[in-house]
C-alpha cells in the first residue's frame, strides 16, 4: 500500500473517491496537494488563487511557517495527551483565548459543531430545569443533532428527525421577535454576530447589545457562535467586540489554530462551573498540537499586525465592489466586516463560482445567491488586485 499522497493524478483519485468515499459532499473536479499562504496548486500543477482557504479555516493562508514549525516540533515530542492528564500547551492557550475575549473557562473539542452541542448542554445544565434555546433564521451552527436543531435552516433538517426539541427560530436582527419568543422555560438565546452561511448577513447596529441587555433582564444566557466570526476574522479577536459587550458563552473552530482541527467553547466563569468532572468530554479535544498551533497562530497575528490588516483588506475589497454595485444592477448588495464578505446578486451565484474556478480562482457561493470570499488576513495587495480582476470578469459575463 502507498501511504504517499502525491503520486495519483487528480483523475486516479476521483476514482478512488467514486469507489470508497461516501458521497456527500459535491466536490471540485481536482486534487489538491500542496498550498503556501494564498495559492494552492492540484495534482497537475495548476496553481489556483484561494479567497476561500480551507472553507474559513485558513485565516493565515496554508501552511503559516509558524504554525507547521510548532506543530513539527509537536509531533516529535508527543501526539496525543488525554484530558486525565496536564499538558502546559492547553493551559497556555486556554491563557491565551481568554485574555483576548473575556474573563471565564475553556473546553476545548474538535469542531464547531461540537463546540455548539457543548454549549447547549452547558446552558442548559446552568440554567436547569428550563431548557429552550431561541436562535435566528437562517442561522447555521453545524451538522451534528443537537446543533441542526438549533439550525435556523429546514433544508439541513430534512430527513434527519425527530430533531432535539426546545429549539425555536426567530427572524435574524429582529429584537421585537426575540421578545415575543422568550417564555419560562426559555434558558438561552444563540446567535451568530454576522450570519455566514445564510449569507454573510450583518445585523443591524445595536443588535448584539440589544440581546445583551435583553438576557440581563430575562436571566438568561447569551450564547455566541463565533464559529466563523473568530479568531481575528472581522478585524478583532472577536466579532462581538466590535459592539462593546460580552457574551456569557462563545463558540469557536474552523481558523481556531490556522487550519489545524480544533473547536472550543469560552464560558464566563460562573457558567462554566455548571459542567463539573463526567458530564462532559471530548477524547481528542485541546490536544497538543491543536494547541501549540493555536499559540503559533496568535502570536502571528499580533507580532505582524494582522487585525489591522484584516480591516484594510476589507476596505479595499469594498472599494472595488462597491464601484461595482453603482455600475451593476445584479449585485444588490455588498456585506463586509475585515475578511468576510459576502456580494449579494440578484441571480444564483454557482455559475460564478465555476466560472472562477475555470480562471483559477477559489471563492464560495452561499444561500444560492451571495457570493462569499473567506480570504487570508495576509493575502497580498497583488494577490487582491488578481483576484478581483478574474472575479469581476465573471460577475460581468454572468450579467450580460
Ligand atoms: C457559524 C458556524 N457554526 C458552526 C459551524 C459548524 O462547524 P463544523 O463544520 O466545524 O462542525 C459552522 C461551519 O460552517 C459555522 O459557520
Amino acid at each position: 500500500m502507498e501511504s504517499s499522497t502525491t503520486t495519483l493524478s487528480s483523475k486516479e483519485t476521483i476514482d478512488l473517491f467514486d469507489q470508497y468515499v461516501i458521497g456527500n459532499y459535491t466536490r471540485y473536479p481536482a486534487c489538491l496537494t500542496r498550498g503556501e499562504g494564498s495559492e494552492i496548486w492540484d495534482a497537475e500543477g495548476n496553481r489556483y488563487l484561494d479567497f476561500f482557504p480551507g472553507w474559513g479555516c485558513d485565516l493565515l493562508g496554508h501552511c503559516p511557517p509558524r504554525v507547521v514549525e510548532a506543530v513539527r516540533e509537536q509531533v516529535g515530542q508527543l501526539i496525543h495527551v488525554p484530558n486525565t492528564w496536564y499538558m502546559e500547551s492547553q493551559g497556555r492557550f486556554a491563557q491565551a483565548l481568554v485574555e483576548r475575549s473575556f474573563p471565564g473557562k475553556v473546553f476545548f473539542c474538535n469542531s464547531g459543531a461540537e463546540a455548539n452541542e457543548g454549549a447547549i448542554k452547558l446552558a442548559r445544565a446552568h440554567g436547569s430545569p428550563r431548557t429552550k434555546i431561541i436562535t435566528a433564521l437562517d442561522s447555521f451552527h453545524g451538522r451534528t443533532l443537537g446543533a441542526v436543531s438549533a439550525t435556523g435552516q429546514p433544508k439541513y433538517q430534512q430527513g434527519f428527525g425527530p430533531l432535539v426539541p426546545g429549539f425555536k427560530h426567530v427572524p435574524y436582527g429582529n429584537i421585537d421577535a426575540m421578545v415575543k419568543a422568550i417564555d419560562d422555560e426559555t434558558v438561552a438565546i444563540m446567535v451568530e454576530p454576522i450570519q455566514g452561511e445564510g449569507g454573510v448577513n450583518i445585523p443591524p447596529a445595536g443588535y448584539l447589545g440589544r440581546l445583551r441587555q435583553l438576557c440581563d433582564d430575562r436571566g438568561l444566557l447569551l450564547i455566541l457562535d463565533e464559529v466563523q466570526t473568530g479568531m481575528g476574522r472581522t478585524g478583532k479577536w472577536f466579532a462581538h467586540q466590535e459592539d462593546g459587550i460580552e457574551p456569557d458563552i462563545m463558540t469557536l473552530a474552523k481558523s481556531i489554530a490556522g487550519g489545524i482541527a480544533g473547536g472550543a467553547i469560552i464560558a464566563r466563569s460562573a457558567v462554566a462551573a455548571s459542567l463539573r468532572p463526567g458530564m462532559h468530554a471530548s477524547t481528542f479535544g485541546g490536544n497538543p498540537i491543536l494547541c501549540r498551533a493555536g499559540l503559533a497562530y496568535i502570536e502571528t497575528i499580533e507580532e505582524e499586525g494582522l487585525l489591522d490588516r484584516a480591516v484594510e483588506i476589507g476596505q479595499l475589497f469594498n472599494r472595488e465592489l462597491q464601484s461595482l454595485r453603482q455600475e451593476l444592477g445584479v449585485i444588490r448588495d455588498v456585506r463586509i466586516r475585515g475578511v468576510m464578505i459576502g456580494i449579494d446578486l440578484a441571480m444564483p451565484g454557482a455559475g460564478i463560482v465555476k466560472d472562477c474556478l475555470e480562471h483559477r480562482l477559489l471563492i464560495n457561493c452561499t444561500h444560492e445567491t451571495v457570493l462569499r470570499l473567506l480570504p487570508a488576513m495576509n493575502i497580498a495587495d497583488e494577490q487582491i488586485e488578481e483576484g478581483i480582476e478574474i472575479l469581476v470578469q465573471a460577475i460581468r459575463r454572468a450579467a450580460s
